[in-house]
């Protein structure tokens, strides 16, 4: 394994060396990002020019090739040029969506399928995506939850690392990593996408900030402002967030590249006049490159003339960009030959074992899982053989030809034990025509599986819906084949927790497998047979209904939380009930307070004890860590993996805290009956919070939970003291 990147002082120095040779053309031209799909005869005269610092969407192996030869050939100082491509989940082959991935809870796949995202897209002569995306996300309306890794900052912080990791594998096949949405994106109001947010500083540095501070440890050389509208001031703009936090308290020394056309939509947002304006409140607020938007290419020359931007701004600006071209050895490279990326029984394999891993296990009464290789199938559904459906969102390079349906493993594996029927056209469909032929199909069978869900185009960026149960007529099928009386096993493809009330009503199994990609049908086939057992856990807490929105497992306390006894359903009270009959707490209602799915949450084919929880060393002076340790046994009849999960609360502080929070995670193999002790060491900083701009571990009672999700309730009290804290 070769070493990660991480921004040397040499790439630097070699960075200010070229750029006191450069003419201010040429520097204004490597903060300037261009759109790959216009004409080539264009794109070369402005990469001949020295005007282009970067391509976007340019990902033709001849024609990058092309342009990389004659940036480094034709142009005066032979610059290389960074072309960016949103490799968000895959490149060719696709891997589950971002979610999924957070919901395997194993960095070490995630990193290998980043790495291998790399070595496909960097063949084409890719060199930069635009991932991860760290925006922690509470709103399963946002259609660009798909992309990310849930709810939790300590999830997202270290699944988002993993990717890093992978894409800047320091190999000559990688990519420069870009970490988005530079930040609080994720709590777009209304779960609409682009929409204002208004996130109080000690949220913001005790929630969303974290993730991008873990990912800038782990190397990342480049990293994204958001579109939306920060507390008043949209990112891209924001000298408090990007100067302060990134550059000053942080020391981030990668470059900072804008969101598409956000530095002109600071006038449309309102908080300058024109895209002049808007060129000189982003590049004063420290971002580097202008993707697309032409207001660097337009005004930076004249904002410098005019004494308005000073020179020594823009040399810096230039000179970030450069030392990360350096870092990632794009100067060293001679030859610019690259090819479509084929197919590899590797990257199946990465592909498989993610889909296999990322597929959460919510119900399976009466073991129906797995099946008996015997069993009689019925296949019915409208995600069951839609190899493209599959991939999910954000897969414009990924290749349908290598996208393996559910329908297709399963008749690889069973032959004529299994008939199929889609039942709905599409995932929206409204016409029940078809139910016919399904419960045709559904009454020769031992079993049903149905394959439901929402379409790719349903998630994604700008793809929000305020409706998140299934879509089309899916809910009146799941009933149409339940009437027939056979076992149903539930598998749901989505880029979103969608609201699962019918589907945990009429099926004995459920399988939540999100956009599985390229290989989701062989991964779902093992799982459903038992050769892979499910150790899949929700990154994401999973509503009853999109009237619970944000719910979220760390939520604060509140001084009036629901408890069993003062939950009230709407169906108990009494016509003309007065005032104070209901149960003064914090609950709908309508709608039971809890999940339908519980953070954390989800099932394997057997079973595991938790006990013997406690406190090995307390952190009772500086620099010690806390361990904590707990016996876990497989008390099941297979050979599993169980996600050992450890969350924490500060009892007492000076502020409100969550009631609890994700802290750490071990992915734990057990065999039958093997017990195991799983010992976790924290050290101060893991107990400690903002309160306000300034982080404090304060000393008192932490209680600590140990088990398999948000819900655990084996817990035990360990007191931090004051001689701890320095
Ligand atoms: C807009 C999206 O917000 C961002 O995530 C993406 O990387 C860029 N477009 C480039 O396509």
């Amino acid at each position: 394994m070769t070493e990660q990147l991480q921004l040397q002082p040499d790439s630097r120095q070699r960075a200010e060396s070229l750029l006191s040779e450069l003419s201010l053309a040429e520097k204004l031209g490597q903060l300037v990002q261009v759109n790959g799909e216009g004409a080539l005869d264009d794109l070369k005269e402005k990469v001949v020019g020295g005007l282009v610092g970067s391509i976007i969407n340019e990902v033709d192996p001849e024609r990058v090739g092309e342009l990389q030869r004659i940036a480094t050939t034709e142009s005066p100082h032979g610059i290389p040029l960074l072309i960016g491509r949103d490799v968000i989940h895959g490149f060719k082959t696709v891997l589950p969506i971002p979610l999924g991935l957070a919901a395997t809870w194993n960095e070490n796949l995630v990193r290998q399928g980043a790495q291998l995202s790399a070595v496909e897209a960097s063949s084409q002569g890719v060199n930069w995506t635009f991932s991860p995306m760290l925006d922690v996300s509470r709103d399963p309306r946002w259609g660009r939850i798909a992309e990310s890794f849930g709810e939790d900052p300590y999830l997202t912080g270290r699944m988002g690392s993993a990717m890093v990791r992978g894409y800047q594998n320091g190999s000559s096949q990688q990519l420069m990593s870009c970490v988005k949405h530079f930040v609080g994106y994720g709590a777009s109001e209304s779960g609409k996408d682009y929409n204002t947010t208004n996130i109080p500083e000690v949220e913001l540095r005790n929630v969303y900030l974290p993730p991008f501070l873990a990912a800038i440890d782990a190397g990342t050389l480049s990293l994204m402002p958001s579109f939306s509208d920060l507390n008043g001031m949209p990112p891209s703009g924001n000298g408090w967030l990007l100067r302060k936090v990134l550059r000053e308290e942080w020391d981030f020394q990668g470059f900072i590249v804008s969101d598409w056309e956000s530095i002109t939509q600071l006038s449309v947002h309102g908080v300058t006049d024109d895209a002049r304006a808007a060129a000189q409140k982003a590049l004063e607020a420290g971002v580097n490159m202008d993707m697309v938007s032409g207001a660097y290419r337009d005004h930076a020359e004249s904002l410098i003339e005019d004494g308005s931007i000073d020179i020594a701004l823009v040399d810096e600006l230039v000179c970030e960009i450069l030392a990360a071209k350096y870092q990632l050895g794009l100067f060293d490279r001679s030859e610019h030959q690259y090819n479509h990326a084929p197919r590899t029984q590797e990257a199946d394999r990465v592909a498989k074992q993610l889909a296999i891993e990322s597929t959460v296990l919510l119900k399976n009464d009466n073991h129906l899982l797995p099946l008996d290789s015997a069993t009689k199938v019925a296949l019915i559904g409208p995600l069951a053989d839609e190899p493209f459906e599959q991939l999910g969102t954000w897969t414009f390079d990924g290749d349908v030809e290598r996208s393996v349906s559910l329908r297709q493993a399963l008749e690889a594996r069973t032959g004529d034990r299994v008939v199929f029927a889609s039942g709905l056209k599409f995932s929206r469909d409204k016409q029940t025509d078809l139910f016919d032929e399904a419960r045709a199909v559904a009454e020769k069978a031992d079993v049903v599986i149905v394959a439901l869900g929402e379409e790719a185009i349903l998630s994604g960026e700008a793809h929000c819906r305020a409706d998140i149960s299934l879509p089309g007529a899916q809910v009146q099928l799941l009933e149409c084949l339940k009437s027939v009386g056979k076992p149903i096993v539930a598998i749901v493809m989505a880029g979103r927790p969608l609201v699962l009330e019918p589907v945990v009503r009429e099926a004995g199994a459920l399988l939540y497998a999100w956009h599985p990609g390229s290989m989701g049908g062989p991964a779902l086939v093992e799982l459903l047979y038992g050769d892979q057992v499910p150790s899949g856990r929700l990154p994401v807490t999973m509503p009853r209904s999109a009237g619970q929105i944000p719910i979220y497992y760390a939520q604060g306390n509140t001084g009036k939380p629901a408890t069993p006894e003062t939950v009230i359903s709407i169906e108990e009270i009494d016509a003309r009930a007065p005032q104070f009959s209901v149960g003064n707490t914090s609950f709908h209602l309508d709608v039971h307070p809890s999940p339908e799915f519980s953070f954390g949450f989800g099932l394997s084919y057997t079973d595991f004890n938790y006990e013997n929880l406690r406190v090995e060393q307390a952190l009772h002076e500086p620099g010690a860590s806390l361990i904590v340790a707990v016996d876990v046994t497989n008390i099941g009849e297979r050979d599993g993996i169980e996600i050992v999960q450890l969350y924490v609360k500060d009892v007492v502080a000076s502020i409100t805290r969550p009631v609890r929070e994700l802290k750490s995670f071990a992915r734990v193999p057990l065999a039958v009956g093997e017990a195991r002790s799983i010992r976790f060491e924290l050290g101060i900083d893991e107990l400690s919070f903002f309160n306000g701009e300034e982080q404090v571990t304060e000393p008192g009672v932490f209680r600590i939970w140990v088990g398999g999700n948000s819900d655990a309730d084996l817990s035990i009290d360990t007191s931090v003291y004051s001689a701890a804290i320095c």
